[in-house]
């Protein structure tokens, strides 16, 4: 008796816990693009600074960075956008916009334009504070093509 009473019990605990580890899976592919999105943003941080002159230029700790993003820019992003994941479905924990899922070859072409910029970047990050500010402005601008179609400005 006491024995049926657990197997009933473990029986019903089981599709609880394939709910769990759906919403982990979410959780993780959240949490996993957001920081992602932060070490891109640390990176063109130091470069924005010495591009306008706030930190002294060095053509080895500009490469650095450059080349960091390089091989960020070639991460592939889409298992960290499973669907569900949007701003509407997980409401306060992402800024996501719905559009990424149902326009996901424009999200992806916006990927395409940061990695082009990035390679542009690292050909010029060494080559003197000027050259280095161009760069960093074309990143700029890739940066906030996405974000301009498909992050919202608040969560
Ligand atoms: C292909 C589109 C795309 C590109 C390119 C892109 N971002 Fe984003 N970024 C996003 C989206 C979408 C979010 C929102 C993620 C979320 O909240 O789940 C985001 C969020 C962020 C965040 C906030 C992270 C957090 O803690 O929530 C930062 C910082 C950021 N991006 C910086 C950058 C920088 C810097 C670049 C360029 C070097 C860049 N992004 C390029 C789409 C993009």
């Amino acid at each position: 008796m006491r024995l049926a009473l657990l197997a009933a019990a473990a029986l019903s605990l089981s599709p609880m816990l394939a709910d769990i580890a759906v919403a982990d899976a979410a959780d993780d592919a959240v949490k996993a693009r957001r920081a992602y999105f932060t070490l891109l943003g640390a990176n063109v941080g130091p470069l924005a600074a010495m591009a306008k002159g706030e930190v002294e230029y060095s053509a080895e700790t500009a490469t650095l960075h450059a080349d960091n993003l390089g091989a960020l820019s070639a991460v592939m992003i889409a298992p960290h956008f499973p669907e569900g994941t949007s701003k509407d479905d997980r409401f306060g924990d992402t800024r996501a916009l719905p559009n990424i899922w149902t326009d996901f070859a424009g999200f992806a072409e916006k990927a395409e334009g940061l990695a082009t910029a990035v390679a542009a970047l690292q050909g010029v990050a060494g080559a003197g504070r000027a050259e280095l500010g161009g760069g960093v402005q074309q990143v700029g601008a890739a940066c906030k093509a996405c974000h301009d179609d498909y992050r919202a400005a608040d969560f």
